[in-house]
């Protein structure tokens, strides 16, 4: 229907409320009683950054672990991993069998990053749930986090569809803000962040003076009857 400031004058009046679909569960928090943990984490991870080359993956400028971490991060790893999944459970639902049916499987690697580093924009295939522990962000003041870069971004899983018309384009939200393709989320050391596997993430250029270091894990669930 085409229309004008004309016609608008005339147009009929509604009460229309915008409401939310299709939600996109993202879960993060800080870790409590986490300190001792994390620094056991950091120090198996540098030891083991000196004995491996690591991964090349989203990474460009920083150290991936191997994706064992499991087996080298020792009891505070697997605390680290159990927490992840609870939070997991929480948002994950199966109509064929109950969350705790399920056998839940976790690959976990750790990621330094010096100045210079970046995560570009990629996924997780083939898994449920993608989560990351910060440990050490790079930075100790807020502004020196200003300065540093480095953002945890999320991208909007439409925004193909949303900017097929109109890049400039913009859906408001039920909030009434317009919905934007990208959002970030500002971390901090001991947040935990629980996110869809398939939803697009990245970290912007990190130029900080000290390296950060990461936890990062893959999530999945197989029923037991089936195997994996
Ligand atoms: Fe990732």
């Amino acid at each position: 229907m085409k229309t004008n400031s004309s016609t608008e004058n005339h147009a009929l009046r509604v009460k229309a409320q915008p409401i939310g679909i299709f939600e996109t569960p993202i879960a993060y928090g800080e870790l409590k009683d986490a300190d001792e943990v994390m620094k056991e984490l950091e120090v198996a991870i540098r030891k083991r950054k000196t004995t491996s080359t690591g991964l090349s993956r989203s990474n460009i400028g920083g150290w991936h672990s191997d994706t064992d971490m499991l087996d080298w991060g020792g009891q505070p790893a697997q605390k680290l991993a159990q927490t992840a999944i609870n939070i997991a459970k929480r948002m994950s639902h199966f109509q064929d069998s109950s969350v705790a049916d399920r056998e839940w499987l976790v690959r976990m690697w750790a990621n330094v990053t010096p100045a210079g580093g970046l995560n570009h924009l990629h996924s997780h295939p083939g898994n449920l749930w993608a989560a990351v522990l910060y440990i050490d962000m790079g930075y100790e003041t807020e502004q020196e986090s200003r300065n540093a870069g480095g953002s945890f971004y999320l991208e909007d899983p439409r925004f193909p569809m949303t900017a097929m018309r109109d890049t400039a384009f913009r859906m408001r939200g039920a909030d009434g803000e317009p919905q934007q393709y990208q959002t970030e989320i500002q971390l901090q050391r001991g947040n935990l962040i629980v996110f869809p596997a398939w939803l697009r993430h990245g970290v912007r250029l990190y130029t900080g003076n000290r390296e950060r270091i990461s936890v990062a894990m893959n999530i999945d669930a197989v029923r037991k009857d089936v195997g994996r």
